[in-house]
């Protein structure tokens, strides 16, 4: 696992940047494994930017979200379609037909989340795949005792993490209770991996990724087997390490 500490939030994104835009100047047709949360609007921001200075395209990537609430239809102005669609994709090139998040309103969900598994695999696999983390070391909505060998499944969110996505909802009543997410196994068979974490609520999270024991009860922690992981941290949630 490689970690690289920048001095601030802003110079966390901007490395976390460098490096998606390298990886589709060096393969236009690039496969992205895409993530959300707040963590992630400061990152689409500045690449939309550095798309809109003619810096970088994305007319040929492919991409792939890890998660989204089930019983969100994709219009729904929480569900993570509508995040993709107002951070990153209606701002930058890429083409809507080539992107993908799995559908929080399947009639059968668990068939849904097979479907991905198959989609994602007949697109070659992810060649970079975006996470972020959760206070409790979640990675997608691979929660605390996730199945490290997991799939693309069906997963109830913990209240800490209904807690943290509160914000977004009238009540925590309307805060969804189960998501479709992409596996650890998923996560862990992209060829490289780009963590990005900030602020020093992720710091000890942070610290149980890298240095804690391998374990499901830090589904994070399963980035130590992936040879190709990079952790991108400011300052301050690299404080625990
Ligand atoms: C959600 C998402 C994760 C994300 C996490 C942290 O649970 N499913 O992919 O990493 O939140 O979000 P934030 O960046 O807002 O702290």
């Amino acid at each position: 696992m490689k970690v690289l500490i920048l001095p601030d939030e802003q110079a966390a994104v901007d490395r976390a940047a460098d490096i998606v835009a390298r990886t589709v100047r060096d393969a236009p047709d690039a496969v992205l494994g895409l993530a959300t949360g707040g963590t992630m609007l400061p990152l689409y921001e500045t690449l939309a930017q550095r798309h809109a200075a003619g810096d970088v395209s994305f007319a040929r990537t492919v991409s792939f979200n890890l998660d989204e609430y089930i019983g969100l239809p994709p219009e729904h102005p929480c569900s993570y379609h509508s995040y993709m669609r107002e951070a990153f994709f209606d701002r930058v090139d890429i083409d809507p037909s080539r992107t993908h998040l799995p559908r929080g309103d399947a009639p059968d969900p668990q068939a849904a989340a097979r479907d991905y598994e198959a989609a994602i695999e007949r697109a070659g696999g992810i060649d970079l795949q975006l996470l972020g983390i959760g206070r409790n070391g979640h990675i997608g909505f691979n929660e605390p005792t996730a199945s490290l060998g997991s799939r693309t499944r069906i997963k109830t969110l913990t209240d800490s993490t209904r807690q943290a996505n509160r914000r977004y909802f009238d009540s925590f009543d309307e805060t969804p209770r189960y998501a479709i997410t992409m596996g650890v196994a998923t996560i862990l068979a992209s060829r490289a991996c780009l963590l990005l974490a900030t602020g020093a609520a992720k710091a000890d999270a942070v610290a149980r990724m890298v240095e804690g024991p391998l374990s499901a009860a830090c589904p994070a922690s399963a980035l130590q087997l992936h040879a190709k992981a990079t952790v991108v941290l400011d300052r301050e949630a690299a404080g625990a390490l």
